[in-house]
């Protein structure tokens, strides 16, 4: 089966076809990045025009690329931003309609989530998620394909969205966290330390927003910030919430007892993080599973695959109806689910 995936949930266009047969991907993506940098974050209205004008031109480079027949349209409906979604589903359904062929709406997480089965097929269920984008940080224990149980979350900012705001505080464009990794490579270590959230409660929820106000304490006290102490501060910075993730991994690792773990979202691609998990898994005599980094942050690919998982197992989107969904939950809130005790607060 050949699946035609759409992403336009927020500022990347993504397309992409996924060959069941071969188990080959091939994805053209096009990022809106400077579109939206002079305004310091994405501008949904400009996102929603944007789409419009590239998805054509990039699918017909890909059907070209690709001389393939498509068998089905996977698409992300939510969560994301209504108009960018509006624009991705749009496209989608009506392709579907026109080539008569069924269509999946996909939860954009769901995408992240599976996109280390692309490069892994050897992958197994069940395993410890650790999602971490611009929008979500989550911990989660996927029992199976759509069974997906929530152990902890963010009860503020993302991992990503606590990255991209300290990168802003130092002065680094957006998206900031990237580039706040590779100005904290230049970091001397030890020279500031912030402290890692919640890691002294029992649970697996993140907390990041207080770090980012204690950055922000820390750039204060210096009427001028030179190059080397914002080098040192983005270092802390990394260190503190890249610690924080890992130890949460651990302790959830140890209360499911299993021994797989999957990262993936945005900050998935982050090198001090995916270098940390290694070292921690070859600890636990365990395994890591990671996307390659260009499927970690926003892609058509990870979608064409949940798409196809999914419609691999007789799902399909039947209604004509257009669906977009800005917030939706990914899993079953199970906290106070007697299987987590620990997990509770
Ligand atoms: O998954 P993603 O592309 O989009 C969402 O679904 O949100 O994640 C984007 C996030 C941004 O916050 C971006 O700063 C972060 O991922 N990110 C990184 C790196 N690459 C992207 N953070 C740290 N290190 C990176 N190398
Ligand atoms: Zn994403």
């Amino acid at each position: 089966m050949k699946v035609l995936g759409i992403e336009t949930s927020c500022d990347e266009t993504g397309v992409a076809i996924y060959d069941s047969a071969t188990h080959h991907v091939t994805h053209l993506l096009h990022t809106q990045i400077a579109l939206h940098a002079q305004y310091g974050g994405v501008v949904p209205e400009l996102a929603s025009r944007d789409h419009v004008q590239y998805l054509v031109p990039l699918l017909q480079e890909l059907l070209a690329a690709e001389k393939k027949s498509v068998d089905a349209v996977a698409y992300t409906s939510g969560p994301g931003l209504v108009g960018a979604l509006l624009v991705g589903v749009t496209f989608a359904r009506s392709l579907a309609y026109a080539w008569q062929v069924p269509s999946m709406a996909v939860h954009h997480m769901e995408g992240h989530l599976l996109a280390p089965f692309l490069d892994h097929p050897d992958l197994t269920f069940p395993f410890l998620a650790l999602l971490v984008s611009g929008g979500h940080t989550l911990l989660v224990d996927v029992r199976g394909l759509g069974d997906y149980h929530l152990l902890g979350e963010s009860l503020d900012d993302a991992a990503g969205e606590a990255l991209d705001k300290t990168a802003k505080l130092l002065g680094l464009p957006y998206p900031g966290g990237a580039l706040l990794a590779k100005l904290a490579e230049s970091g001397t270590p030890n020279r500031f330390h912030f402290t890692r959230p919640l890691i002294d409660r029992p649970g697996l929820d993140f907390s990041f927003s207080g770090l980012k106000t204690a950055v922000l304490h820390t750039i204060n006290q210096f009427e001028t910030i030179d190059e080397q102490t914002r080098a040192d501060i983005a270092h802390a910075f990394i260190a503190a919430v890249m610690d924080t993730l890992v130890i949460k991994c651990q302790r959830a690792l140890k209360q499911l007892n299993y021994k797989n773990l999957v990262v993936a979202g945005g900050v998935s691609a982050n090198k001090q993080l995916r270098q940390q998990l290694t070292e921690l898994m070859q600890t636990l005599n365990g395994k890591l599973w990671l996307a390659r980094p260009e499927f970690c942050t926003d892609n058509g690919a990870m979608i064409a695959y949940a798409g196809y998982r999914h419609l691999a197992q007789g799902e399909q989107t039947k209604d004509l109806a257009i669906r977009v969904k800005a917030r939706w939950p990914l899993v079953a809130y199970d906290k106070d689910n007697s299987l987590y005790p620990q997990s509770k607060l």
